[in-house]
């Protein structure tokens, strides 16, 4: 059988940086594991643009829709704030979420114990944390239309739309109670409801989909402010959080935060299976570019590397290579391996993005 393929994306700041690691990783599986991909390697986002003057090139984007799934690391970075909208790193991600149709994005929230300390909440609101949060990706107020700034009178309005469909709500519903069902059996769906009718609609329809096809799943719903609120407060209540586009982008770094750090956090985008029974998808870390530390060797590539992890178990049903790799993670961290993202001033000095893949890489041949 030909082997699965994956499209590398590094993208910009410290994507490349963290990226190394990753493929470091995935040459560990091919030698020690048999488990072994045909890797690509392209342009996204800044990368893409100072090249093709566009952040997405069409060809990238076929590969992206041929590959088995996609990793990517960050796009954005300061240089390129001022370029007109259309030609922005972040419409390169975009792009390839819409394109791929990714409408479910799963992104865990897990603290680790030996992070635990670390979270700017108290150690007992977080330790043993560890929630989903399933954002819907494709729609709503990041695509609704009319979009944008016009003249009205003597002044400019700027408009977007917040916008869904029944079946947009539908299907992201369903992929929550399906993963609830895996997990601890809980979603609680996040939207306002109370002030807008997209929010009105979106509590129907999942509501409609639990007592018609998931009934043991325990649904309650919630407005998102309180949501927002109650992760900083209880966070452990929470299983499966299931929210539109904007209240999962802000509430998914809300969540994020509480596990300690942002450098942590993988996730996976997904959509609807192919022929052959694989969702189209694709992985990215939770954190952005960084570019305050771009070029430093210090990122912390724990995140990247865990959504590789994500990707052997939702795309190439490797679950036991997922949880080996994720494991790997976990015992460096517990045997105190920090990068400069984890630590306080005083704690010493910090590992290199070099060195925290040495030490999963040690971790995992630990592992055989
Ligand atoms: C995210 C990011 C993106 C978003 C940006 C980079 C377009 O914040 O993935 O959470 O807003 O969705
Ligand atoms: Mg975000």
């Amino acid at each position: 059988m030909a082997n699965p393929t994956l499209l590398i994306l590094p993208g910009d700041g410290i994507g490349p940086e963290v990226m190394d690691q990753v493929t470091r990783i995935i040459d560990w599986f091919g030698a020690k594991r048999d488990l072994t991909f045909d890797v690509e390697t392209d342009l996204v986002g800044g990368a893409a643009y100072d090249k093709h003057g566009t952040p997405l090139h069409d060809d990238t984007m076929a590969k992206a829709l041929e590959a088995d799934a996609v990793l990517l690391g960050a796009v954005g970075g300061p240089k390129y704030d001022d370029l007109d909208f259309s030609v922005k790193p972040e419409r390169g991600l975009l792009r390839l979420r819409k394109e791929m149709d990714l409408f479910s994005n799963l992104r865990p929230a897990q603290c680790f114990d030996a992070l635990a300390d670390f979270s700017s909440l108290k150690k007992d609101v977080v330790a043993g944390l560890d929630i989903m949060i399933v954002r819907e990706l494709t729609s709503g107020v990041y695509f609704g239309e009319p979009r944008g700034i016009f003249e009205e009178g003597n002044e400019r309005v700027g408009i977007n739309t917040q916008r869904y469909t029944e079946s947009e709500i539908d299907r992201v519903a369903r992929s929550a109670f399906e993963l609830a069902r895996r997990r601890n059996n809980k979603v609680c769906s996040m939207e306002k409801a109370n002030v807008m009718e997209s929010g009105i609609l979106w509590r129907e329809v999942v509501q409609r989909v639990h007592d018609a096809d998931y009934p043991d799943v325990e649904l309650s719903h919630m407005y998102a402010d309180n949501g927002a609120m109650q992760l900083v407060r209880a966070p452990k209540q929470f299983d499966v959080i299931l929210t539109d586009n904007l209240f999962g982008d802000i509430l998914s770094d809300c969540a994020a935060m509480l596990t300690g750090s942002l450098g942590m956090l993988p996730s996976a985008s997904l959509g609807a299976p192919n022929a052959d029974g694989r969702p189209k998808a694709l992985y990215e870390p939770v954190h952005g570019s960084a570019p305050d530390i771009t070029g430093q060797g210090k990122a912390n590539p724990i995140a990247c590397i865990l959504s590789f992890a994500m990707a052997l178990r939702y795309s190439f049903d490797q679950g036991d290579e997922a949880t080996r790799l994720e494991q790997a993670v976990e015992k460096v961290l517990a045997d105190g391996a920090r990068t400069a993202d984890l630590m306080g001033p005083e704690d010493g000095t910090p590992l290199s993005t070099t060195e925290m893949g040495d030490a999963i890489l040690a971790a995992l041949d630990a592992s055989l």
